[in-house]
């Protein structure tokens, strides 16, 4: 007998058996008990962050399963689901931001953390952006000698004041005529193209050329397709051209400017559209462009002035790129 006790302490430390006595019940869940069970073991949890985080998952995902009432291979097949897409995931393809942006979760947390008040609105950062992408020049060329239709972006960046914001990093990136980005294409495309890091002048301008991109559906090869085609939706996005800016004392600023009259901004897969966000790619005739250079053939142009809201905390922005 006296093994058995030593035993039993050696399974069930002081400190487990102390959660578990929290619990309602320590065994014999049943549907209308299970829930509260979880939700007592987790009354050791350090930091109340997790503790709230982890509750409310627990409460939500319970409720969801307790409303669909899987059978257990529909639970199989959920697994294998996420399963599958991490699984997808790769450094030029990220399937989770993919699901998350198709079930809407990306449009939701970005709405929950950013204000619009008088700034230029954000919107999702998408699959794909990659970090390091090659430090340019205003008034370079980031296409990487993609065939396209030429396009001219210019713009500036300005605080809600409107005052011009010197020494801003703009990070850009788009896809190509064709609706691919150069990691879809790494053997045709050589290597990253049309994706830049600029640096805004004194005057808080900055641009470059570039291709025209098009409106392309979100990979659908995958669990994240098949997905949207059993819920019979498309996968397309309406043409855009993505930019993440950061400036010392503003907030970074993750957006797209999307393409007016395309036919997917009131279908957009990923739910990333707003109003403010649409401009024309204006089709312009050969002769002087708005960078001073001289066409000898017609091109495309897209304009944008972005304004920043103010860091409240005044965080000083990671700009290692020097300003050029
Ligand atoms: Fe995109």
């Amino acid at each position: 007998m006296i093994q058995c006790r030593s035993a039993e302490r050696i399974r069930a430390p002081a400190i487990v058996r102390l959660g578990q006595d929290r619990a309602p019940s320590m065994r014999n869940f049943d549907e209308t008990t299970i829930t509260e069970a979880v939700l007592g073991r987790l009354t050791g949890a350090s930091d109340p962050r997790i503790m709230e985080i982890s509750a409310a998952l627990v409460r939500h995902l319970h409720a969801f399963v307790s409303e669909v009432r899987p059978t257990v291979a529909e639970w199989q097949a959920g697994i294998a689901f996420l399963t599958e897409t991490g699984r997808m995931c790769s450094d030029t393809r990220q399937e989770f931001v993919l699901l998350s942006d198709t079930l809407g979760v990306s449009m939701l947390v970005d709405a929950i953390n950013h204000s619009t008040r008088g700034t230029t609105e954000s919107t999702v950062l998408g699959p794909f952006y990659v970090e390091g992408a090659p430090t340019m020049f205003n008034g370079d060329d980031i296409s990487a000698g993609l065939a396209g239709e030429p396009l001219i972006v210019t713009g500036s960046v300005r605080g809600g004041d409107g005052a011009p914001v010197a020494g801003a990093l703009v990070d850009v990136w788009h896809s190509d005529g064709g609706g691919f980005y150069d990691v879809q294409q790494l053997d045709r495309a050589g290597g990253l193209a049309m994706r830049a890091r600029l640096v805004t002048g004194v005057d808080g301008g900055f641009r470059f050329w570039t291709i025209k991109p098009a409106a392309y559906p979100v990979p659908h090869d995958g669990p994240v397709g098949r997905m949207l085609q059993k819920q019979g939706r498309h996968p397309w996005r309406p043409a855009h051209v993505h930019f993440m800016i950061q400036a010392a004392g503003y907030a970074q600023l993750i957006t797209h400017i999307f393409a007016e009259g395309d036919p997917y901004l009131n279908s957009d897969v990923v739910f990333g559209v707003k109003d403010s966000l649409i401009r024309p790619f204006v089709a312009m005739a050969a002769g002087a462009a708005p960078d001073g250079s001289d066409r000898s053939s017609g091109f495309f142009h897209l304009h944008y002035d972005f304004a920043l809201e103010r860091d409240p905390e005044c965080r000083q922005a990671d700009l290692k790129v020097a300003a050029r």
